[in-house]
């Protein structure tokens, strides 16, 4: 289910602005103050599955928690947490050898890796707004990762347009951004000379507002002000030296040089957004200049083609035909911003493990189908483990059992009945069966399509063992005051 954030900021308490509807786990946790500090260090594992990852958020939480639940049993039975620790070691290792054992690689047949893209971007898309149009916000998602042949994810640039539907969505193989020429301009441009820039065309103007200067007359505000028009102009004829046919500035332009340069038939593109303009100079291949003075070691972006293009009913500028063919841009439309806000984050998750896949090419199976193979593994280990330390690798292949019941729990299924069913059928050797979540249950989930990838599994794995060893060590909490420090001023 989702969740509805309210943020209790004063100011947008009541608005629109200050709602969040999301399921993804990272955002959730980051949005809630929380104050125990073993908590704090849940939330932060949940954060760095993000960074590395994007997906498995809720996952690394979710299985973090299992496992100080299962510790907690164990303390209480007066079992040392150092024999726990000791105990979850070998069975952490037993647990991500068999997933790289469980896992597959069809990398080498670029049909069969791209449907392992395809599916791993359905599972991870399946859960998200987005699930109305799985196939085709699955197809988009892999479609720009390959397009990136290996470039940063950086490169696709996201944009989001209100209206219409999220079946409108889709990418397009140009740059778009999402802004307006100036009044009067030429809107299509062959082969420009591009400046990226960003600079304010008005400091002295601040300056002067900021300063108090004291005149005898009307007069002399009217020189100062002129003196103001002519530093302007001066650094409008500056930039126009650079002999270019588009000026993207980061910051405003105001109306005075935009005339001067709409005149000077330059056409002009204001207030870029910032992430924006870096991606922009990446994939024109020019820099972004701060200084004009000389213009002979400016790297100027170009392209085929500039652009006034209509997205529904607001207009935006299309770079077609980048020197970087791999950029590409998202289009996200949607009725309301909560919507899109979350279709992006969506989007962005499935873009970033498939970057990984990409990468590290391994995938496992999902649907609790590769959390039930490891715990029958872990619980091979326990059989033969003699000792205490047996009672701790028994507790964390328990832990690894949760996923999957938590999950049926989640869909409103039988979760022990299906969790038994799933361990039977793995112990008769069908290692492919998970949950099938649409039946309520347990099935084949090679030909339910829920594939993940090994890395985001086991980076979830390794951070929850880690996270709940660490908050386990722990046998107190301290509130430290902090140090006192001496104010120099008294010396
Ligand atoms: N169609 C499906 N059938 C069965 N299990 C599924 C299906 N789709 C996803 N899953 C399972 O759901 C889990 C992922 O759930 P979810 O995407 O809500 O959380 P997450 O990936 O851990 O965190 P987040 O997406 O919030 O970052 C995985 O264990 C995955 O195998
Ligand atoms: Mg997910």
């Amino acid at each position: 289910m989702d969740k509805i954030l309210q943020s209790t900021n004063p100011n947008e308490v009541g608005k629109a602005s200050g709602v969040t509807v999301t399921n993804d786990g990272a955002t959730i946790l980051k949005s809630i103050p929380v104050e125990n500090p073993s908590a704090k260090i849940l939330v932060n594992i949940s954060r760095t599955q993000d960074d590395e990852v994007g997906d498995g958020t809720t996952t690394v939480v979710v299985l973090a928690g299992e496992l100080l639940r299962e510790a907690e049993r164990l303390v209480s039975q007066k079992i040392h947490p150092q024999t726990i620790i000791a105990g979850w070691r070998k069975a952490i290792d037993v647990a991500v050898n068999s997933l790289n054992e469980c896992s597959n690689d069809n990398s080498d047949n670029p049909e069969l890796f791209r449907q392992d893209l395809l599916n791993i971007a359905r599972t991870t898309l399946c859960s998200k707004i987005v699930a109305v149009e799985l196939d085709y916000f699955s197809e988009m998602c892999v479609d720009a990762v390959l397009r990136l042949n290996g470039q940063p994810i950086e490169m696709i640039q996201i944009i989001k347009k209100l209206g219409g539907q999220l079946k409108d969505s889709f990418l397009d193989d140009g740059f778009i951004l999402d802004k307006e020429f100036g009044v009067g301009q030429n809107k299509c441009l062959i082969n420009p000379r591009v400046l990226i820039a960003n600079t304010p065309m008005d400091t002295d103007k601040i300056k002067i507002m900021g300063a108090k200067v004291r005149t005898s007359s009307v007069t002399k505000v009217a020189e100062i002000e002129a003196a103001e028009k002519r530093k302007m102009k001066n650094k409008v004829l500056k930039i126009l030296n650079h002999d270019i046919d588009l000026f993207i500035n980061r910051q405003l332009i105001y109306n005075y040089p935009e005339e001067i340069m709409t005149d000077a038939g330059v056409s002009t593109i204001e207030h870029a957004d910032f992430e924006g303009v870096e991606r922009l100079a990446l994939v024109l291949g020019s820099e972004i200049v701060s200084t004009f003075d000389h213009p002979e070691l400016v790297n100027f972006g170009t392209c085929e083609r500039v652009e006034e293009v209509m997205i529904g009913e607001s207009k935006a500028i299309k770079f077609i035909g980048v020197p970087k063919g791999e950029a590409c841009t998202i289009v996200l439309r949607g009725s309301s911003q909560h919507i899109i806000a979350e279709a992006e984050r969506s989007v962005h998750d499935a873009l970033c493990v498939l970057s990984q896949t990409v990468i590290t090419k391994r995938t496992v199976l999902g649907g609790g189908a590769s959390e039930i193979y490891m715990s029958l593994k872990v619980e091979e280990l326990a059989r033969i483990t003699p000792g205490k330390q047996a009672l701790a690798i028994e507790g964390f292949a328990r832990a690894l059992r949760c996923i999957p019941t938590i999950l049926a729990d989640n869909g409103g299924y039988d979760a022990s009945e299906l969790v038994s069913q799933l361990r039977s059928a793995h112990s008769h050797g069908n290692i492919h069966m998970g949950l099938d979540m649409n039946k309520g249950t347990i099935g084949d989930m090679r030909e339910l399509r829920v594939y993940e990838s090994l890395k985001s599994k086991s980076q979830s794995l390794i951070s929850a063992h880690e996270a709940a060893e660490m908050i386990l060590r722990v046998d107190d909490i301290i509130r430290a005051a902090p140090r006192q420090r001496q104010d120099p001023r008294m010396h």
